[in-house]
């Protein structure tokens, strides 16, 4: 008998995955051992929710939010604000051009009533902004159509409306590269600037879209300390662990090779390691997806390219990260 992933993890964090409307059929059986909490990996995107201006198409997101009832899950919501995703009407006037930042601020404002309004008390937290921070460069924030047109405090004005409209949820800024040291630094000052200015934000999401070759262990360990030290709680919100380098072309592999297996392993058991350190702050651990059956990392960002990123395999049995991320 196989022990539940989230059951063992009862005294550290919540155990989640992404799913889809695909996922929720062919990996149903897994997904209801071993996680206890479901993201949508599409489904409330802002282009998915909201095609046309007024018109919202919830039917994939409450096939979703029907599963988690009927399983007992708990759901994180994603997304609210994205520069990705997100339908073009959104930013543009009839005319085709740019709207101006009262309208855009009130399109949002409409939007995050009706999503948040909709799964209110059913979503406990959500990512209500993603991934604003840029990469590169001295900014802070990355160019996008919410900056250039409503300007840095859109994503202030995201976060209010959100606790407006469910006081009770939990309100997180999610991001990648989180561990990077420069934009961690970014990541940070960002945040300050929310708390500082009494904007409702409850936590950061550390995507954690890592591999066997990044990032760090120490640059993990600060990221987490750095946020922790605003007095956010921690969702690890994405997790995969890549078998490639980011730009490794090999595209022919039907199955990941035992050095790659091993190395998966040690770092599986590395990162949670860390996370139960941290138990104290981290309080959910989302995998971006559950098994190596499907990923969004096929074909990402090498054309072609398998992944294997999970604690799973393809055929949805624990692979050898599982036991060691269990003997706890
Ligand atoms: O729905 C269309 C379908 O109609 C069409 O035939 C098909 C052809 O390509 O595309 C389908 O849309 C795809 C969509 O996923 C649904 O499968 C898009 O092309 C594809 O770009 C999209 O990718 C998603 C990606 O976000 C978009 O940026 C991934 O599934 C999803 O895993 C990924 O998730 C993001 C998080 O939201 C934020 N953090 C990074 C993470 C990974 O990129």
């Amino acid at each position: 008998e196989i022990p539940s992933l989230y059951k063992l993890y009862e005294d550290y964090f919540h155990i989640g995955a992404a799913v889809n409307p695909y996922t929720i059929k062919t990996s149903k059986d897994l997904i209801n051992t071993h996680f206890s909490s479901i993201t949508a990996e599409n489904e409330m995107k802002f282009g998915s929710l909201e095609p046309e201006e007024g018109k919202f198409t919830f039917e994939k997101a409450d096939e979703i939010m029907n599963f988690a009832k009927e399983h007992n899950k708990e759901v994180r919501g994603h997304t609210l604000v994205w520069h990705n995703q997100t339908s073009d009407w959104l930013f543009t006037n009839k005319d085709g051009s740019l709207t101006d930042r009262e309208t855009l601020l009130s399109r949002m404002k409409n939007h995050i009533d009706t999503v948040v309004g909709r799964y209110k008390g059913q979503i406990y937290c959500w990512d209500v902004v993603n991934e604003a921070v840029t990469d590169s460069g001295e900014n802070i924030l990355r160019d996008s159509k919410w900056l250039e047109i409503a300007g840095e405090d859109f994503i202030d004005k995201a976060f209010e409306y959100a606790h407006l409209a469910d006081p009770d949820a939990l309100l997180f800024y999610n991001d990648y590269n989180e561990s990077n040291p420069v934009k961690r630094e970014k990541i940070y000052s960002l945040a300050k600037g929310l708390v500082e200015r009494g904007v409702p934000i409850h936590g950061i999401g550390m995507q954690a879209h890592w591999s066997n070759f990044h990032p760090n262990l120490d640059d993990i360990r600060q990221a987490i300390e750095r946020y922790a030290s605003l007095g956010l709680q921690i969702h690890v919100t994405e997790m995969d662990v890549s078998v490639f380098n980011f730009d490794d072309k090999r595209t022919d592999l039907k199955a990941p090779t035992a050095e790659m297996m091993e190395k998966q392993t040690e770092r599986y058991d590395q990162f949670f390691r860390i996370f139960r350190e941290y138990k104290d702050v981290i309080s959910c651990v989302t995998f971006w997806g559950a098994a190596d059956d499907y990923t969004w990392l096929d074909g990402f960002p090498v054309r072609g390219r398998k992944n294997w990123p999970f604690v799973f395999d393809e055929n949805h049995q624990p692979k050898e990260s599982f036991y060691k991320i269990t003997s706890i």
